[in-house]
């Protein structure tokens, strides 16, 4: 299946959880006016469903993705004229493309940053791409169980094939005791103003086990490059690890995950205050 839509219809729990974001920061998205990118926008749906219809009525968004199938899906299901149109871009590029840079007066990201092992030159280029005084929210997962599986399977010789480099995959914060103060020394680096950031463990609820095991192989790297037989093996491993560490119902086959996640809210300072920091100097 391909897999933007395998992704498009196992990210319920995202879904619900970038909803959740909007009603803890309702006036932080109300006030996204102008040009908005959402980074690692994904199939779109979230870009569409959630994002679209919480920030300003006359704001127009830009879904960017690194991956060509998500912009496709994305374009093909989640496009809206005028309003939201996608283009493909790798956040961790060391040239950003000359004419995106300050072209956007607000950034989002929600569950894809913690793909990119380079978070420096990420919050460089999002800085790039913001106009002064541009924000930017940030929802990023900081620490994952699945991430601790995959440099074990990659270890099992029935999946060592495939399972390449697995530690290239965990999110940068993986393990982190400190992910909140890594993450708020980035960012001053980078020169943002930290207006919020904080670092949570959460359940995710998933309705089923099933259910959650279609979203942990939706996003798996490695289950694609499989032949079908190695895949079901996989999917099986994968079951009997993550079983013995998320309570299963016996009630109701609901499946609880414990996930840690790291949100900021930044901005770029404005103009201004650049001008009177130089003047100083
Ligand atoms: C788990 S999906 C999240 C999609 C959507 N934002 C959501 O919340 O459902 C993560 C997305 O980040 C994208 N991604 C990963 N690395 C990226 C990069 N370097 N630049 C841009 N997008 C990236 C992936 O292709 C994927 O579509």
């Amino acid at each position: 299946m391909n897999q933007a839509k395998e992704y498009a219809e196992t990210n319920a729990i995202q879904f619900r959880h970038v909803a959740e974001l909007v009603d803890e920061f309702p006036k932080e998205f109300k006030k996204m006016k102008g040009r908005i990118i959402d980074i690692g926008c994904g199939p779109g749906n979230i870009t569409r469903d959630v994002l679209l219809p919480n920030v300003d009525k006359d704001a127009v968004i830009v879904g960017a993705d690194v991956c060509a199938n998500m912009i496709e899906y994305a374009k093909q299901h989640y496009g809206v004229d005028d309003k939201l149109s996608y283009l493909q871009l790798d956040i961790q590029t060391p040239e950003l493309p000359e004419n995106l840079i300050e072209h956007f007066d607000n950034a989002v990201s929600f569950y894809a940053l913690h793909w990119c092992k380079n978070t420096k030159q990420v919050l460089k280029n999002i800085y790039k791409l913001l106009r002064p005084g541009g924000k930017a929210i940030i929802l990023t997962i900081s620490h994952h169980m699945i991430y601790d599986m995959y440099p074990e399977q990659e270890n099992d010789p029935r999946f060592a094939p495939y399972v390449k480099n697995s530690m290239k995959w965990a999110p940068p914060h993986q393990g982190c005791s400190d992910a909140e103060q890594i993450m708020k020394k980035d960012l001053i680096e980078a020169k943002f103003n930290v207006e919020y950031c904080t670092n949570k463990w959460e359940t995710f609820k998933y309705p089923s086990f099933e259910a959650f095991m279609d979203l942990v192989m939706a996003v798996n790297p490695f289950v694609h490059l499989m032949p079908i037989d190695v895949q079901k093996e996989y999917r099986k491993d994968m079951e009997e690890r993550l079983k013995s560490q998320c309570p299963v119902s016996k009630k109701d086959n609901t499946t609880d995950c414990r996930v840690s996640i790291l949100t900021t809210i930044i901005q770029k300072p404005p103009i201004s205050e650049e001008i009177d920091f130089n003047r100083h100097v």
